[in-house]
């Protein structure tokens, strides 16, 4: 699993060992960390290191690669185009020749909603038209055609998994999302609430929605795990290569994340409303059908448990080790 410290990683990587899959993790610690992967195999190093992949892949007769490991600030990708197109794309063509020469023969590809750029329509299904409208996001749909190609020439199988936002946290919390880089709404409002360091700023409440806030599809980060899960078993049954959406298909907007945060503290988020942010589409949400026909996975929880779990989790972080669980 390349990327297994990060943040859906980490997640992943504990499913799968609560099922007894022997997992090893490649991730270079660049911005995760050592202990979301727990007591489980970590090797520490760069997924386009052609030698150590290929290494780590004949000792441990790796069948499977789940590919996490990716740069994901849509923000900073449209500041550093090059480091977002050399370590995404790049370095993932390093990592499945290493794999190819090293026999591994399936690939679950961490990829994301925002490959649709503004959707057509919502619910979003897998037939929409693809066009990136972020660098971050172009780096996942090439990944995709690049792995269309590997499937063509080398038989290397994948299933690319386009997520919607991932959210939420263990529910012992022993791992989340670390909010230090986070620059996704969820952790961001609940900073702003426990610390008051800096209010939310809203991207726009003008738009044409019920509540005039953008809506977007949250999903459990515990739902993506097993997603990830059933993406491994469809390949072992000699499932063939696809792409498939993974969201809850329910849409929430910025002010229901926002109450919903509020109603668990018992004290609002401090926010104000600021002009809307270029690039943000009005309304996303998936449409599951496809996740669940392909993969016969389906979502367990819902925006109550994202928010619930996130919020215990960051308090824990706040109160740290000593502090009660
Ligand atoms: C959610 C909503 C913002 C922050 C991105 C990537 C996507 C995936 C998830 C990686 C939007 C609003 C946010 C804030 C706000 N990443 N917002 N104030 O942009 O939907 O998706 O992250 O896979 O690929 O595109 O997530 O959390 O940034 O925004 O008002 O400080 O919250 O406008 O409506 P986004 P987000």
């Amino acid at each position: 699993m390349t990327g297994g410290a990060g943040y859906i990683g980490a997640h992943t990587v504990r499913a799968l060992h609560a099922i007894g899959r022997p997992v090893i993790v490649l991730d270079s610690l660049e911005l995760g960390s050592a202990a979301a992967v727990l007591d489980l195999p970590l090797v520490v190093g760069d997924i386009s290191d052609e030698a150590l992949v290929e290494q780590i892949c004949r000792d441990h007769e790796v069948d499977t690669i789940v590919h996490f490991a990716a740069y994901k600030n849509v923000g900073e990708s449209m500041k550093l185009p090059a480091k977002y197109f050399h370590n995404n794309v790049d370095g993932t063509v390093h990592l499945l020749d290493a794999a190819v020469r090293a026999g591994v023969r399936h690939v679950v590809f961490s990829s994301s909603c925002s490959v649709y750029g503004t959707p057509a329509s919502v619910p979003v299904d897998e037939s929409q038209p693809i066009h990136p409208e972020s660098v971050y996001a172009e780096t996942k749909a090439i990944v995709e055609r690049v792995l269309h190609w590997y499937g063509v020439v080398h038989g290397l199988e994948s299933v690319s998994l386009r997520y919607f936002n991932a959210a939420g946290a263990s529910f012992d919390s022993a791992i989340g999302e670390d909010w230090t880089y986070a620059l996704n709404l969820i952790p961001v409002a609940i900073r702003a609430l426990l610390t008051g360091d800096q209010e939310l700023q809203v991207f726009g409440d003008d738009y044409p929605t019920p509540d005039g806030t953008c809506i977007r599809d949250y999903i459990h980060v515990d739902d993506l795990a097993q997603a990830h899960i059933a993406a491994i078993d469809y390949l072992a049954a000699g499932g063939d290569s696809t792409a498939v959406n993974v969201g809850t298909g329910l849409g929430s907007s910025v002010f229901d994340v926002l109450r919903g945060i509020e109603r668990l503290a018992g004290r609002p988020v401090p926010h104000h409303v600021v002009d809307r942010r270029l690039g943000d589409p009005v309304s996303t949400f998936s449409d599951p059908a496809r996740s669940f026909a392909v993969l016969g996975w389906q979502p367990k929880y819902g925006l109550d448990e994202i928010l619930s779990t996130a919020y215990r989790w960051h308090v824990a972080q706040l109160e740290g080790p000593a502090g009660p669980g």
